[in-house]
């Protein structure tokens, strides 16, 4: 369809901050609540006149579930207009979300929900500070099924200083037990601008351990990326295929066909202020990357590795073939109709700079 784009919308609001956590959220920003969607408002007013149709919608954080339902009923009514063929609308939660909240935004056609779990261990959830317990995440996913949803993703976090094969057994086990379809796992990094920051003690890599888990979850959920199992969420699928996406919020980014003055037609990134107060006094004020072709064949490449999307083997120049021919040969890489696919994901990023140089 012309001007079909996928949907991101940032809300930058917490309960509690998370000890791992960079992303751009707040918990001491609750006042603004009232006033974000209004912003919001202001942005997608200009952000629609490039779109005929929303492809996907994803609502991420932040947490989403801290905002209340009214602001939900506000959101839709701008965007139903755009939804007619929507194929997924998926919201981030914290699992001490209630079932009453849960249902409303079933009601309100959202389609897909997702947890941020981390573990079922309370050892673990309070060394990571997470302000629910592993009775609460349970009962989240369990009360998810109840109001209808049949899309339901889990988020794990792997490789912490906590973690032994017995842990994330159990936590595995935990997860196979209820009516989840989808399970993100990732290994921790360790990030600027949170407590953690340069604290590598909190981190325990071991390599054995992390294919382990990985093939672990893999007796249940198929993986389709690098950190995902299961059901695969079509809006996340959209970026790995390079589609456009349209970004609101503080701090979100979009990517976008624009014309700068005297330039011709290209794709570029766009950034959101990422400071709240900022955003809520302009909305529309975007720092643009531009981007050059080598990059966008880059991440064409790279994100293609790290899933089930492949890449077209036409963008790459000859040299550049024969390294995947030498890799195909190695049984590393498989070729279907041009398109080149990783047989593991694990790989992508030696793979990627072995083919491109
Ligand atoms: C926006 S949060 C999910 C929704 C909600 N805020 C919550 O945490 O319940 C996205 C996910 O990113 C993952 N994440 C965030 N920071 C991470 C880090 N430093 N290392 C690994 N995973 C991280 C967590 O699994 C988290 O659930
Ligand atoms: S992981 Fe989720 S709940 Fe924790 S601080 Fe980050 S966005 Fe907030």
């Amino acid at each position: 369809m012309e001007n079909e784009k996928l949907l991101y919308i940032h809300i930058p609001f917490c309960d509690s901050k998370c000890n791992y956590c960079a992303f751009n959220s707040y918990t001491n920003l609750n006042h603004l609540k009232k006033i974000y969607f209004e912003a919001l408002k202001k942005q997608w007013n200009v952000e629609k006149k490039d779109i005929d149709n929303i492809y996907t919608v994803f609502i991420g954080g932040g947490t989403p579930s801290t905002m209340p339902i009214s602001f939900y009923e506000k959101l839709f009514s701008l965007l139903s207009p755009y939804l007619s063929n929507t194929k997924e609308i998926t919201i981030e939660c914290n699992p001490n979300v209630s079932y009453e909240w849960l249902k409303e935004i079933k009601n309100m056609g959202v389609t897909r929900i997702s947890f941020g779990v981390q573990s079922f261990n309370k050892e673990k959830l309070k060394f990571l500070n997470r302000n629910h317990s592993p009775k609460q995440a349970i009962n989240a996913v369990e009360n998810a099924f109840k109001a209808g949803f049949e899309n339901i993703n889990l988020d794990l976090i792997y490789s912490t200083a906590m973690d032994t094969k017995n842990l994330l057994e159990n936590d595995i086990k935990t997860a196979f037990s209820l009516p989840v379809t989808h399970i993100s796992a990732y290994s921790l990094t360790i990030e600027k601008n949170t407590k953690w920051e340069g604290d590598f003690s909190k981190r325990k890599y071991n390599e054995d351990m992390e294919i382990w888990f990985i093939e672990k979850i893999k007796e249940k959920f198929f993986q389709y990326e690098i950190s995902n199992f299961g059901n695969p969420c079509l809006h996340n699928l959209g970026y790995w295929e390079g589609k456009e996406y349209t970004a609101i919020g503080a701090g979100a980014v979009g990517f976008k066909k624009c014309k700068m003055k005297n330039e011709k037609l290209k794709m570029k990134r766009y950034y959101t202020k990422q400071d709240v107060y900022k955003y809520l006094k302009n909305p529309t004020k975007y720092k643009f990357e531009h981007l050059f072709d080598e990059d966008i064949k880059k991440e064409k490449v790279f994100l293609g590795l790290r899933s089930i999307v492949g890449f077209d083997e036409s963008i790459l120049n000859e040299e550049e073939k024969k390294r995947v021919d030498i890799l195909i040969s190695e049984n590393k890489l498989i070729k279907k109709e041009n398109r080149i696919f990783s047989k593991d994901f694990l790989l992508a990023d030696a793979i990627t700079n072995f083919i491109l140089v």
